[in-house]
């Protein structure tokens, strides 16, 4: 949520290189925009509503070295020039980009304007640069003045600083991400790898409660509290730039569902001995309890029944934002299987912390490799999807779903059956993922499109995937869509199907297909039009999305489909897919 980039170093185009940067961090947020370079003793600041996207960094080539932008998600304050960021102390020597909340914005901003200061915005963020000015007046050491401001701080924050009279780039973090790329000629600090990677592959990673201080030929991490320098690793990423690009495909969002021919092998491919350990500690622990938001946590949820299903093992599935009331089922013994993506989000960090005061250990399945839930995780297993760019998560949950389903074998002591089921699943998709069967899934994505709502059912682990699918649908097509337990729709939903009202069935070669199949025969009876996703054709429907036949990983072929589904309606309906209205990938916000 909202990107933030920076660079000092001796490179003279420090702006443009700020706004490609920030092109890449555009998944986080793109209400609107802004820059701040420091040339010549003066900090120019230019921001507008409106996506980064469409600014040509051309238009930034005067001669800079220091440099910071933003791309916006709006938390507080409405999308306005005004309250985008960089903000700026009232004689605009100081500039700021942020990402986070400061929970006690009013009360500083109350304090700062009895002391005289003008506000030009509704944001949070604006009372950094102005409380760094009043701790200027104490110190001429920019950076000082810096870490006093933050110890005034409540909340979560990530924060880029510049001054007229330093040439120094001063960040901050406590609970949103920072990275540093340490490039030839200069250092970047940015809210993720992809905005400076075309520079550089070498990072270092700052952690909750550090800042850092550069001026292109330095860099100093310390301590926010005590100031005490902290010695830093210098990590080499693996993931290319291509994996980070759209290549030939119009959106991220099908350049990533395609990518789901080789993302869910690169997930299997794990670490035996480290799958064992992991299946060790679940089998020993007093309560295993899963979570995850919105995609990831029907991740979660399908593991539930993977883990029932085939190792006969309870697990406890929560959203992570309604882990809280848990706590007291946490022991010391318990262990928390944290599911995530981008391994930021705030929710999931908050159960951590829940599950960390009760002594339990946490065991994260994340994407990000070097984001703070992997490294405040006592395990991690990586999903190695490579980034996933588009806010509609796709083949992060395939590759979550894959690495949850070889621990459920592997607690079975059937490690070699999971993972040459899981094989086996991800050449039938290579298969299946072919131009045809794309332009199919887009001629009934036409059929469908003028629909205002759809229904989605399934039975056992496709009952999470239905839930997925109304996600899917709804956040980038903006149709109304719902999933439901096949069997539940009798209970009440069954009152909103009309004639021609489309409905999904997810369907597997399973103990509960007879089942999902009447559930899809009483919608028929009530004017449903039934789009079976199914391995084999049934009289009932009247679209057959074809798909393999995958056992226990039906789940994780049935739900492609359904994305490419979500997809083409989106386009077809005129959406971004990439960019859907009112989200951000990554919420770093509670
Ligand atoms: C929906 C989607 C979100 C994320 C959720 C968790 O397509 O992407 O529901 O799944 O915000 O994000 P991560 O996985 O990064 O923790």
């Amino acid at each position: 949520m909202c990107g933030i980039f920076g660079y000092v170093g001796k490179r003279n185009d420090a702006g443009a290189l700020a706004v490609e940067g920030l092109k890449n961090l555009e998944y986080r947020g793109y209400d609107s925009w802004g820059i701040a370079c420091k040339t010549d003793g003066v900090v120019l600041i230019e921001k507008s509503t409106g996506k980064i996207s469409t600014v040509d960094s051309n238009d930034f080539r005067e001669s800079c070295s220091l440099a910071i932008g933003h791309t916006r998600w709006a938390t507080h304050g409405g999308v306005t020039e005004f309250n985008a960021h960089p903000h700026a102390n009232g004689d605009q020597k100081i500039a700021v980009v942020h990402n986070g909340i400061l929970e006690n914005y009013q009360e500083l901003k109350k304090d700062l304007m009895e002391k005289g200061h003008e506000f030009l915005s509704e944001t949070d963020t604006e009372v950094i640069p102005h409380l760094i000015e009043e701790y200027l007046k104490q110190t001429d050491d920019f950076a000082y003045a810096v870490r006093m401001a933050c110890k005034d701080f409540d909340g979560r924050y990530a924060f880029l600083a510049l001054h007229t009279e330093s040439n120094t780039l001063v960040a901050a973090r406590r609970g949103s991400p920072l990275i540093v790329g340490v490039g030839d000629d200069g250092y970047f600090v940015a809210s993720d790898i992809p905005a400076f990677m075309e520079h550089t592959k070498l990072v270092q990673y700052l952690d909750d409660g550090e800042m850092v201080v550069t001026n292109g030929d330095n860099i100093i991490f310390s301590d926010l509290e005590t100031g005490d320098e902290v010695v830093k690793r210098e990590i080499e990423i693996t993931w290319s730039i291509e994996q980070a690009q759209k290549g030939e495909f119009e959106h991220y969002m099908l350049k990533e569902i395609m990518d789901q021919k080789e993302s869910v092998a690169r997930a299997v491919n794990q670490n035996e001995e480290q799958i064992y350990t992991l299946a060790e500690a679940i089998r020993n622990a007093k309560g295993t309890f899963l979570v995850g938001c919105g995609t990831a946590a029907k991740a979660c949820m399908a593991a539930e029944y993977f883990f029932s299903v085939i190792a006969e093992k309870h697990v406890n599935f929560a959203p992570a934002s309604e882990f809280k009331l848990y706590h007291h089922f946490l022991l010391p013994e318990s262990l928390l299987i944290v599911v995530s993506q981008s391994g930021e989000t705030a929710d999931v960090l908050e159960a951590m912390k829940i599950a960390k005061s009760k002594g339990s250990k946490v065991l994260a399945i994340v994407n990000v490799e070097g984001s703070t839930i992997d490294r405040e995780a006592d395990y991690t297993l990586l999903i190695n999807a490579g980034p996933e760019r588009a806010v509609a998560s796709t083949k992060a949950l395939t590759g979550q779903m894959a690495v949850l389903l070889l621990i459920a074998y592997t607690l079975a002591d059937k490690t070699q059956e999971g993972k040459r089921l899981l094989l086996e699943t991800s050449s039938k998709i290579n298969d299946m993922l072919n131009p045809r069967y794309v332009e199919f899934v887009e001629s009934i994505a036409e059929k469908i499109q003028e629909k205002s709502d759809l229904f989605i059912i399934g039975k056992s682990w496709n009952y999470p995937m239905a839930l997925e699918s109304a996600i899917k649908i709804q956040e980038v097509s903006y149709v109304h869509a719902e999933g439901f337990a096949g069997g539940e729709l009798k209970h009440g939903p069954i009152a909103l199907i009309e004639e021609g009202t489309p409905c999904i069935a997810l369907v597997g070669n399973d103990e509960v297909k007879a089942d999902i199949i009447s559930n899809a025969i009483e919608l028929k009876a009530r004017g449903g039009h039934i789009i079976g996703i199914s391995p084999e054709n049934n009289e009932v429907f009247d679209e057959w999305i074809k798909v393999p036949d995958a056992g226990a990983a039906q789940a994780i072929v049935n739900i492609i489909p359904v994305q490419a589904l979500a997809y083409f309606l989106a386009v077809k309906r005129g959406k971004d897919p990439d960019m859907p209205r009112n989200l951000a990938k990554s919420v770093t916000v509670k």
